[in-house]
């Protein structure tokens, strides 16, 4: 990139913005409103985004320009620091408290966090420039907040700049939106460009640090496709590694047959409601062969929904749910699980003890007899939701056997596969009954099947 002059009162600088490589050549040169430069680690992103906002600042006086990461030890880090490093003083100051920087020509640039709580700072404020670092650490509604930001009534290009790296809980909608290309009502792909980088095209980095890409060739394989090809399908991080499309996902059936143990088993909220059924062959392998996932239903439209999607021909031995279905409402006194059922949904309870649910759904993704045996648990094709949401899912940041509950849109459906993991896996154990504290002793297995609690200790397995 080619240096720039300024000038100030004390007499013209020449700055000297460093020379770009290819793909961050690219990046800068972008004309839509949304750019993101994705891919490897040590791609030359951070990087080219304090190039970016500091020509940004020069370009066009008066400019507003917003840079955001997730975390504020980063944030300074990798950009404050450098950045102040990079701009002389005469051209710019910088106000700690504010954390901006004030240029001479008018332009600011303001550095902010913005973690899971912050909403209420970022709405409603006017900049022409926002950059997202790390983009793949936020969700899509912060990404949506901040969008809603681009604004203001001068003539310099509204723009949103972002760099991420596959992995993280804002993977879904950056792959969305800039790598698949999937585009919903509203959104336009003309305003969406990606530049894809890995580490090669980084050459300062190959040579001052060639042990980095021997060390990226040590680790694990989805790891190495992740973090040195940036390849958005091998997720550094993934709470399920062992789904694999190839080996996971078969044809529909034609029809399943008849004498198949069959199951439907949901999560509900009022945001989500992930319905699953699935059915077990003799040898004890799962196939789930349907799915729905639709948002914004009450009980009588999530049960009239998952009885409608159940042809009359289908005998579903029962339908497993979450335990807090059986929490008492406040205002009619009655369950969520009494409700399902006035409704024509008996439902059995699941235990929802994460890390068992967990553990026993990996159990099933594994192969079921022998190393060479098909996995105990297979997806229909047709099942896209299940198939897209279950490798996508990440770790915990904090507790590596869990895994993380954001972003909540995808979790439901995958929520749902686990308790019918938990139920199947401890149901087999029945021998060792395991008794829940919570729990009221005494009701039937029918009362259970109907809506009234479930308490048949081999199916209850405590949190
Ligand atoms: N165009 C460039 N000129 C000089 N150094 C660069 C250039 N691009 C990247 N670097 C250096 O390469 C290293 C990795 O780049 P960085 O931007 O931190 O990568 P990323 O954010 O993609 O992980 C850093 O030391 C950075 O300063
Ligand atoms: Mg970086």
């Amino acid at each position: 990139m080619a240096g720039r002059n300024m000038k100030t009162t004390g007499g013209t600088v020449q700055v000297d913005l460093g020379s770009l490589n290819p793909k961050q050549k690219l990046f800068c040169q972008s004309r839509t409103r949304y750019t993101a430069y994705g891919g490897a680690r040590g791609g030359g992103k951070t990087h080219v985004l304090r190039v970016k906002a500091y020509g940004g600042a020069l370009t066009f006086p008066g400019i507003r320009i917003l840079i955001v990461r997730k975390e504020y030890p980063e944030l300074e880090q990798n950009i404050i620091l450098p950045m102040r490093k990079m701009i002389p003083p005469e051209l710019a100051s910088y106000n700690g408290q504010m954390r901006m920087l004030f240029f001479v020509n008018g332009s600011t640039i303001k550095f902010g966090h913005y973690g899971p709580r912050d909403d209420d700072e970022y709405q409603g404020i006017e900049y022409d420039w926002i950059f997202m670092e790390e983009a793949t650490q936020f969700t899509e509604r912060q990404f949506r907040i901040l969008g809603a930001d681009l604004r203001g009534v001068n003539d310099i290009p509204k723009r949103m700049y972002l760099t991420c790296n596959p992995g993280g809980i804002g993977h879904l909608w950056v792959k969305r939106l800039f790598v698949d290309r999937e585009y919903r009502d509203g959104e336009d792909g003309k305003d969406y460009t990606f530049i894809h980088a890995t580490v090669e095209d980084n050459p300062q980095l190959m040579k001052a640090s060639p042990e980095y890409v021997q060390m990226l060739e040590l680790m694990p394989e989805d790891v190495r496709r992740a973090w040195r090809y940036g390849d958005w399908n091998a997720l550094a991080g993934t709470f399920f590694p062992e789904f694999r499309k190839e080996t996971h996902v078969v044809a529909p059936f034609l029809r399943i047959p008849a004498e198949w143990r069959k199951y439907r088993v949901f999560d509900y909220g009022l945001d989500m409601f992930a319905c699953l059924w699935i059915a077990q062959d003799f040898e004890g392998r799962s196939y789930v062969y349907r799915e729905v996932q639709q948002s914004g239903l009450i009980v009588s439209e999530a049960a009239r929904l998952a009885l409608d999607l159940t042809p009359a021909h289908e005998q579903i031995s029962c339908t497993i749910a979450p335990p807090d279905m059986w929490n008492r409402q406040k205002d009619s006194g009655k369950s969520m699980a009494e409700l399902f059922a006035e409704n024509g949904l008996g439902l059995l309870k699941a235990s929802n003890n994460r890390i068992q649910g967990w553990m026993a759904l990996k159990e099933m993704l594994k192969p079921l007899k022998s190393e060479k045996d098909k996995p105990g648990l297979l997806v229909t094709e047709d099942c896209t939701g299940l198939i897209r949401n279950l490798p996508v899912i990440q770790h915990d940041e904090k507790n590596p056997s869990d895994c993380a509950t954001e972003p909540h849109d995808i979790t439901h459906i995958c929520d749902a596969l686990r308790y019918y993991a938990v139920t199947r896996t401890l149901g087999a154990e029945m021998a060792v009954p395991v008794s829940d504290e919570d729990e009221e002793e005494g009701m039937s297995y029918d009362a259970a099947m109907t809506g009234g609690e479930m308490t048949e200790t081999y199916l209850m397995f405590g949190d």
